[in-house]
């Protein structure tokens, strides 16, 4: 499919109704005395958080601001989005529940905005449940339309009437295209490439996000030059499947380019995801090894450790293929972590098929995992499949796969124990005042706390710094330990 970068005519009609919706917010605001806000809703992957950080980039262009109820996710706004995921069913599920709460709101105040957009809006019994039974939901548009958000806006404001535009379009707004309003000072999200071609046959992801499309490499090379530049020390490259980047790119740039690209700018850490194991490179994880500053965490989907249910998954390797890799990972990337999706319960799965996949697991030695029970997907390949698995069976496989997948993350959480360790600091820990959290360059989660004769004066903020944090204690899911000093950089 040839791709029609959307063009500089496309980016002033952009640029002409931000304009416009801004001077129609800030009259809104001094009508209404108060700042015209937003609530903005995420559900789903990175990706689908990258795609907020260019709507919220856009609303607060127009001069609105983040609602300030900041405790009530349901909080009213002047404008609500509900950027939608559809991977599994009780992801979906939210989105009604929600929209009734909205319907009350919006009741009260009938000029309220409601937008839902995302994956969920690329499936067309979604959109036709909003048209028939939520009238009162004023947008709905997928991902593939984002670019056109403003439009959408100034066309609901107009005509009050539901805007409604979802469908495959073969053209990509670049993010430089945005503006970004970033949600971490540290870590930065950088699509590369959207979409998937894989069709792994229990996914919504191809339907839901459209064909495989990377963004140039000079486009994304100058993103991180600027990232860099203004002190961002993490950067996160983003796509379904990263490692078949540059797919159709005239430059013939793959991954290990944009890998290699963005250690060089200097980031502190350099993270990917995701990776397809059909796809990864020996030459990706020599670069893994070879950078300190790529971070030492392959996040590679197994899903099954059957060869029979791999190949119904529409996954093209062995279980076989997947051992070559996690071994060469171990090898090349001292002290790695390796972790994984397994989904269980998948259609016509044998106890022989089950086993297997728990030998896989004791022989890769996950350093952690995503575990799911297999979920249906209206459209999907395996919709048709026979053999559902029955809940009591999946319910007690998951229960053994976790046992087993917890003994081996608090295994790898206790090889951190007695030793010091560089950490990049996100901020103040879950666990109350006192305690912050951060990263290893492995990935692992550190909760700290910091000696009062070594805690840095003024109290400024301590996020994106590096520490040196000496680990005493391991817990399933993460590790405690004691600040030691700060890196200077
Ligand atoms: N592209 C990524 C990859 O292949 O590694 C995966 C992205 S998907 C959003 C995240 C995970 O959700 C998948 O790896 C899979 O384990 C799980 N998943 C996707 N569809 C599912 C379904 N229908 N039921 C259960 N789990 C599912
Ligand atoms: Fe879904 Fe497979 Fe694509 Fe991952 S690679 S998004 S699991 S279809
Ligand atoms: Fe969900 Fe869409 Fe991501 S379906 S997992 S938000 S790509």
């Amino acid at each position: 499919m040839s791709i029609v970068r959307v063009t500089d005519a496309d980016s002033g009609e952009f640029s002409n109704a931000l304009k416009e919706l801004s001077i129609y917010f800030a009259r809104l605001s001094e009508e209404k005395g108060r700042p015209v806000t937003f609530n903005l809703l995420t559900y789903g992957c990175q990706l689908n958080e990258a795609d907020s950080e260019k709507l919220s980039g856009m609303l607060t262009a127009m001069g609105l601001t983040k609602s300030e109820d900041t405790g009530n996710e349901l909080a009213p706004a002047d404008v609500i989005v509900m950027n939608t995921c559809s991977v599994r069913e009780n992801a979906d599920q939210h989105l009604f529940g929600n929209l009734g709460v909205f319907k009350t709101a919006k009741k009260k105040d009938p000029d309220m905005l409601i937008a839902v957009c995302g994956c969920m809006m690329k499936v067309p019994a979604n959109v036709e449940k909003i048209r028939k039974s939520y009238p009162f939901v004023d947008m709905v548009f997928d991902s593939q339309q984002i670019h056109k958000f403003p439009l959408f806006l100034k066309e609901a404001l107009g005509s009050r009437k539901q805007v409604v535009e979802v469908g495959d379009t073969d053209y990509i707004a670049d993010d430089s295209f945005f503006p970004i309003d970033r949600q971490r000072q540290f870590r930065a999200l950088v699509p590369i490439m959207y979409g998937c071609d894989n069709f792994c046959s229990y996914c919504i992801v191809p339907y839901a996000r459209g064909r495989e499309r990377s963004r140039d490499f000079d486009k994304i090379k100058a993103e991180l030059e600027e990232l860099a530049a203004i002190g961002y020390k993490e950067v996160m490259l983003l796509g379904q499947n990263v490692n078949s980047y540059g797919k159709g790119n005239p430059d013939g740039k793959k991954f290990v380019d944009v890998l290699a690209a963005a250690s060089d700018c200097g980031f502190s850490r350099v993270r990917y995801m995701s990776s397809h194991p059909k796809d990864l490179s020996d030459e990706v994880i020599e670069l893994m090894g070879e950078r300190p500053n790529i971070e030492k965490h392959l996040h590679l989907a197994m899903q099954s450790g059957s060869d029979s249910v791999l190949k119904r998954m529409n996954r093209p390797y062995t279980i076989s293929d997947f051992y070559r890799i996690a071994d060469l990972f171990r090898e090349k990337v001292a002290d790695g972590s390796l972790t994984t999706d397994i989904i269980v319960g998948f259609p016509g799965e044998t106890d022989v098929e089950f086993e297997d996949t728990l030998k896989a697991v004791e022989y890769c030695k996950f350093d952690a995992a995503f575990t799911f029970q297999y979920s249906v997907r209206p459209g999907t390949a395996a919709e048709k499949l026979p053999g559902r698995v029955p809940q009591e069976v999946v319910t007690k496989r998951f229960a053994r796969l976790l046992e087993i997948q917890n003994r081996l993350a608090a295994e790898s959480n206790q090889k951190k124990v007695g030793k010091t360790h560089e950490v990049l600091i996100e901020g103040i820990s879950k666990q109350g005042e006192g305690t912050y959290t951060g990263r290893t360059i492995s990935n692992h989660l550190v909760n700290f706390t910091i000696p009062e004769e070594i805690m840095p004066c003024g109290g400024g903020s301590l996020e994106g710094r590096l520490a040196l944090v000496r680990v005493d204690r391991a817990r399933p899911y993460s590790v405690d330990g004691v600040m030691e000093r700060l890196i200077n950089e």
